[in-house]
């Protein structure tokens, strides 16, 4: 089985079965970084680099570890750091960084469709680790590989994403992923940060946290994307919280085993309180874990379609 593209730019380019082979893929994946030696020659004599133009914890340490798990070569740029400050082009960089024989791209960059743009451009293979406000794939993958982990099938499955929608990649990703797969997705939050006509993408859409969360089987959190708002969709951040904070209390007052996502960076105390994000059924951590198979099944899938 081989995957239908090239590159990964987004969840929208890809099938149901494309995203099907890379948690089957995963599934092995998982089973090695478990193993005492957590490494295989998969990808020997191949060099990615990963090429960050916007802040990362989880997504860049996750490729660098998936990359060295799979014996490939790594070269790690961030724009902070380069001469992208001296005035360079995106292009000019990434073609002076394949002038160096790079096989693969994995690139983060804050303006959508940046990875579209240079996989017209570089023979390289590309793959997106976020960009803007548009998509984050390997996000959404390993969302539905927590998620294909807690409940075995996606069909019926109800998953509601909470937050703040109109900047979220990881919410756009995620709506694409979740309807291939067969689940049904229900987007919460404020009407300020719900994208007019968002049902088109075929989700609900949903204003009441309380009724939406009686709804879910499991809810992916999202953190309020201050740094992307130009202006004010909301009164205060505590006026936020009391209206779409995720807290104890609410989580108790559910007849049912809620099972609890956010992506990643939290902002504790605003979609989220400490005991929630550290409650038994909060599968955060289990998503980081799980981002490392999901990203060595990536890399090893489009490595075989180079
Ligand atoms: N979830 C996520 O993309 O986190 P980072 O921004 O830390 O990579």
């Amino acid at each position: 089985m081989a995957l239908s593209t090239r590159h990964l730019l987004g969840i929208k380019y890809i099938t149901a079965e494309d995203i099907q082979l890379i948690l089957e893929t995963a599934d092995n994946f998982k089973e090695v970084i478990n193993r005492p030696i957590k490494k295989v020659p998969s990808l020997r004599d191949t060099t990615v680099a990963n090429l960050f133009f916007e802040n990362s914890t989880r997504t860049r340490i996750s490729f660098e570890l998936a990359e060295k798990r799979l014996s490939a070569d790594t070269i790690n740029f961030s724009a902070s750091s380069s001469s992208v400050k001296k005035g360079e082009t995106l292009l000019d960089t990434v073609n002076n960084i394949l002038a160096m024989k790079v096989d693969m791209v994995v690139m983060r960059h804050p303006l959508p469709g940046a990875p579209v743009f240079l996989s017209r451009h570089i023979p390289a293979q590309i793959i997106n680790a976020g960009d803007g406000t548009h998509e984050h794939p390997t996000q959404a993958l390993l969302d539905c590989y927590s998620l294909r982990e807690k409940f075995n099938s996606f069909q019926g499955l109800r998953v509601a994403i909470v937050g703040d929608i109109t900047h979220s990649r990881v919410a756009l990703s995620n709506i694409f992923a979740l309807n291939k797969l067969g689940a049904k997705v229900r987007v919460c939050g404020p009407p300020t940060l719900i994208p007019k006509h968002i049902e088109s993408l075929g989700v609900e859409v949903s204003y009441d946290l309380r009724d939406t969360l009686r709804w879910a089987d499991a809810v992916n959190m999202l953190r309020i994307q201050l740094e992307r708002q130009d202006i004010r969709y909301f009164p205060s951040l505590r006026e936020y919280s009391l209206l779409y904070g995720l807290d104890l209390p609410l989580l108790e007052e559910l007849d049912k085993e809620l099972v609890i996502m956010h992506p990643g960076p939290i902002n504790r105390g605003v979609e989220i309180t400490s005991e929630v994000a550290d409650a038994p059924q909060s599968i955060i951590l289990d998503q980081v874990e799980n981002g490392v198979a999901v990203r060595m099944a990536v890399l090893y899938l489009l490595a075989g379609t180079a």
